[in-house]
């Protein structure tokens, strides 16, 4: 089945404990944390440290997407804080291969993002030994944005990777998800969809509603 994985970035952040609490009782697996840095995308977000806030309240997996660059010199900040997933967009690093290995050493998974800007050909080289891959499907940096479809030809491209292969990275689309855009995901192969504002922006009572209408 299908996973959802909330994006913090459209929580009220006032209560960051009872919103986490709240989409983990409702049936998230994933607690997707944006990382921005400014840098690599034109807005500042979270560090290690809401991850480190975060891993006491939940044991659902803490799904930390670095839009950040450089990556590589703080990767052990949030191995460290307790993340369990580490994604990153490879061309904001030069040591992606390097980066893969640290996470993977480290008993944390790791992934790669692909901004819309980036094929499919220039991560291929990473699938074999990744367990993530986010297809964005809005340009990083904001929440709130509209559902790119140009971008599923890669959740498709990756799908058929990923059989003829059988390699056991999941697929995690990331951008835009609502009731509607999320059935395109899902019959395309999406395994794990992030949602922030679909779910975030809404009353706290509607929050099992929203989670349960994008499986
Ligand atoms: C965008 C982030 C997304 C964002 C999604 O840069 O990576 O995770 O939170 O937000 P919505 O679901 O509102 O598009
Ligand atoms: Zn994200």
């Amino acid at each position: 089945m299908i996973k959802i994985a909330p994006s913090i970035l459209a929580a009220n952040l006032v209560d960051i404990k009872e919103e986490v609490e709240l989409v983990d009782k409702n049936g998230a697996e994933f607690i997707h944390i944006d990382v921005m840095d400014g840098h690599y995308v034109p807005n500042i977000t979270f560090g290690p440290n809401i991850v480190k806030s975060l891993r006491p309240i939940t044991k659902k997996v803490l799904d930390v997407h670095l839009m950040i660059s450089p990556v590589a010199k703080y990767i052990d900040n949030f191995i460290n804080a307790g993340a369990d997933i580490i994604s990153f967009h490879p061309e904001a690093d030069q040591k992606s291969t390097e980066i893969i290995k640290i996470i993977k050493s480290n008993n944390c998974k790791a992934g790669i993002a692909i901004h819309p800007k980036i094929n499919i050909s220039d991560i291929a080289k990473y699938l074999d030994a990744i367990d993530l891959v986010i297809v964005m499907t809005v340009v990083p940096g904001f929440g709130g944005q509209k559902f790119m479809e140009s971008e599923v030809a890669k959740i498709i491209e990756l799908k058929k990777i990923k059989n003829e292969k059988k390699l056991n990275f999941e697929i995690e689309i990331d951008g835009g998800i609502n009731n509607e855009t999320a059935k395109i995901c899902k019959t395309n192969g999406a395994d794990v969809l992030v949602a922030g504002s679909y779910i975030f922006s809404k009353n706290k009572d509607e929050y099992k509603n929203l989670i349960d209408s994008l499986r």
